[in-house]
């Protein structure tokens, strides 16, 4: 699908923006040339300043900084001023950091999705997408309840614009980002780099989504065209073992079995049996649509009558133990060369 027309003369602003996906996102409409300023909105001055330097894209003339929190609404107004898009990727997201501090999740996970809708709303936003993750789906961390707070809160956002047609909120939703901070690659790099003899792997039954940055960057813009409001979006994309990750990686490095970390699922699930009822399937994606906001009008009736989308059969799950699509050691292999 092609965004150039959609982003043309907008300003886009992205929450987290110096964070793995913002700075794809950043970089791909900046090299594109579709937005008329792009802005990085996120705490640290120190990454803002180590991503101005890591590329010369990040000094381009329509790239503008700007140091604030979530937390403070204040702040995002401020921000938003003049704004047309939101991409919302700040989030905390480390699963043992959301066990142990639980609150710093709620502020910045849910309180800043709050301030986010809020802000969007009285400084006239036009569109806003903001990032989810698959473990959000019946989450069992506190890190995925957080997520699914947010998700909610979002969806619920519509509801709020009153007599006005805009912000539209929806919701992107999507599995491991392969090579992202904190994600498991660097980290076995790390080990390897510090001598390590083995690789460490939780659990060998264990399976993950998984997908690139780039592809992920294509998704949410792609969602970002097609959204109307309330939705939330799922790619269709690969699962794979995470043994075969590790072969793929390191192929004559033996494996160490550490046992399933607190908090973490021996898979993950994008869509669980109860949304599943009011999902539709299209070629490249799932398209979630909750209820509530659309009680008067559905867009579920409405994308049926027009030919859009296929119901799913009543015992659909998407999970990453029973994709139909996988990445095996070679696909992998490559994969990782990309990084
Ligand atoms: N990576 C994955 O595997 C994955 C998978 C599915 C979904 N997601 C979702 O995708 C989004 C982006 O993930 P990512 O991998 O790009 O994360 P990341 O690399 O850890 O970046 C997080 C960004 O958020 C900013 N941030 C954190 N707290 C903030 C706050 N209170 N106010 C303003 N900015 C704040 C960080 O900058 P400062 O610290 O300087 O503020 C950074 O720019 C997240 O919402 C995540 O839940 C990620």
């Amino acid at each position: 699908m092609h965004t150039t027309n959609f982003f043309k003369d907008k300003t886009l602003l992205i929450t987290g923006g110096t964070g793995s996906f913002g700075q794809t996102l950043a970089k791909r409409l900046l090299i594109e040339d579709q937005c008329r300023k792009v802005i990085i909105f996120s705490r640290d001055e120190w990454k803002q300043w180590e991503m101005r330097q890591s590329a010369p894209i990040f000094s381009h003339p329509k790239i503008r900084y700007f140091l604030g929190d979530v937390r403070d609404k204040s702040r995002l107004k401020r921000a938003f001023s003049e704004v047309n898009y939101i991409v919302h990727a700040a989030a905390l997201k480390q699963v043992p950091a959301a066990e142990y501090n639980p609150t710093e999740f709620i502020k910045t996970n849910i309180i800043g999705a709050m301030n986010v809708i809020d802000a969007a709303i009285d400084s006239g936003v036009e569109k806003v997408m903001a990032l989810s993750t698959d473990k959000a789906a019946n989450p069992i961390n506190l890190y995925g309840a957080t997520k699914l707070c947010a998700d909610k809160l979002f969806v619920a956002g519509n509801s709020y614009v009153g007599a006005r047609s805009h912000p539209t909120f929806a919701v992107v939703r999507y599995g491991n980002v392969l090579g992202s901070r904190g994600s498991v690659i660097p980290f076995w790099k790390k080990l390897l780099a510090e001598g390590a003899q083995a690789l460490p792997i939780t659990d060998k039954r264990m399976t993950r989504f998984w997908i690139t940055l780039e592809q992920s960057v294509d998704f949410v813009l792609q969602s970002f065209l097609r959204s109307q409001g309330g939705e939330i979006f799922v790619p269709k994309i690969p699962s794979m073992k995470i043994v075969d990750l590790a072969q793929a990686f390191a192929p004559a490095i033996p494996h160490k079995y550490t046992g399933i970390r607190e908090g973490e699922k021996l898979h993950e699930l994008m869509i669980g049996l109860e949304d599943a009822r009011h999902t539709l399937e299209f070629t490249d994606h799932y398209l979630i649509i909750p209820e509530l906001y659309h009680h008067d009008e559905s867009l579920k009736e409405k994308l049926l009558t027009r030919g859009e989308g296929r119901r799913l059969p009543e015992d659909f799950s998407y999970a990453s133990n029973t994709n139909s699509q996988w990445l095996g050691i070679e696909a992998l292999r490559q994969l990782i060369l990309q990084l």
